[in-house]
């Protein structure tokens, strides 16, 4: 017997919400994912509705979801798709045909940073560099600061990112095991722009399950990347995964405790951390916790070690 869909009591229901205890037919599950994604960007103020925001798309389902949902939930939204190259052989290629073809569907604005036509480099050459085996961290330094160049580049005031509820809560349990509070604070869902004239950054998917946003890009058809990045730290994610697998499974609700009594604690995981002392690099001029910028740093290291400077 086909279960009926706990919304519209029409259609057959395909997707089971254990925590929200719902079954729903692909055409309210694509309501409800919606009206979840605008609550949150309501609750925690991310933008106003006729907003100049970029989305960062990396062409997986995550980012791919966000930047449709949102153009479906916010029609007066100037929104604007910002992609990086990373440079990494077919993978690369591969993910900016995506988030091309996404643009256009959605009729957005699309800026890319390619790292090969503007640095001369690929992140697969940090493997010349002591970050050999740690690729993906030298790529989430540069991914950021790109960030930052690509918002200032398309005027946006807000950038947001397609972190999940899975990324978000798993980090945070990891930050909050080993006492790292710098970096607790930092997957806060609204973090300030660094200085006048840069975005504020924000997480409209942070409580939406990454099997949510998969299921939202079939039944939408919303193109994403079929390949995996071959630096990607697996088993770091694979192992944050498991432990939350293992701990929701008395407990469906278990991944959206951790992240609402994380959020709870927030201000006062704040009030004890240290805010860091920011200056100008006296390289590229963005702010900086040293003389030199990390960015600027391994830049830097990557280009000696390509024999490029
Ligand atoms: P990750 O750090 O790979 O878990 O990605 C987190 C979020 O950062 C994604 O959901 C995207 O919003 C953004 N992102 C990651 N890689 C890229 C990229 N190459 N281009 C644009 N945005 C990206
Ligand atoms: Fe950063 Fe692959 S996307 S290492
Ligand atoms: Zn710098």
């Amino acid at each position: 017997m086909p279960i009926i869909c706990s919304k519209c009591r029409s259609a057959n229901a395909e997707v089971q919400i254990p925590y929200a205890k719902l079954n729903l037919c692909p055409c309210c599950f694509t309501d409800f994912y919606k009206a979840r994604v605008r609550r949150t960007v309501e609750e925690f103020k991310m933008f106003r509705e006729d907003d100049a925001v970029g989305v960062a798309v990396s062409g997986g389902k995550d980012s791919a979801a966000l930047l449709q949902v949102l153009r479906l939930a916010y029609p007066s939204l100037e929104l604007k798709a910002l992609h990086i190259n990373l440079g990494v052989p077919e993978y690369s290629t591969h993910c900016q045909q995506k988030v091309e073809k996404l643009a256009n569907m959605l009729n957005v604005e699309l800026h890319v940073f390619s790292l090969p036509e503007e640095l001369g480099m690929g992140i697969g050459d940090f493997e010349k560099t002591p970050f050999k085996g740690k690729l993906c961290s030298a790529c989430g330094t540069i991914k950021r600061r790109i960030f930052e160049k690509l918002a200032i580049k398309a005027h946006v005031r807000v950038l947001a990112t397609g972190h999940n509820l899975e990324d978000v809560a798993g980090v945070m349990f990891n930050n909050f095991l080993y006492g790292r509070w710098e970096q607790f604070v930092r997957l806060k869902p609204v973090l300030p722009p660094l200085a006048k004239g840069m975005a504020s950054k924000v997480k409209p998917l942070i409580k939406c399950p990454e099997n949510e946003n998969m299921l939202y890009c079939l039944y939408n058809d919303i193109p994403f990347r079929e390949i995996d990045c071959p630096y990607a730290d697996e088993i770091g994610v694979r192992k944050r995964a498991k432990i939350l697998e293992f701990l929701s499974r008395d407990n469906p609700y278990f991944r959206h405790q951790l992240l609402s009594r994380f959020l709870e604690i927030m201000p006062i995981v704040e009030g004890i951390t240290q805010k860091p002392e920011l200056s100008q690099c006296k390289v590229c001029g963005f702010p900086s916790l040293s003389e030199v910028c990390a960015f600027c740093r391994r830049i830097a290291m990557v280009k000696e070690a390509i024999g490029k400077i």
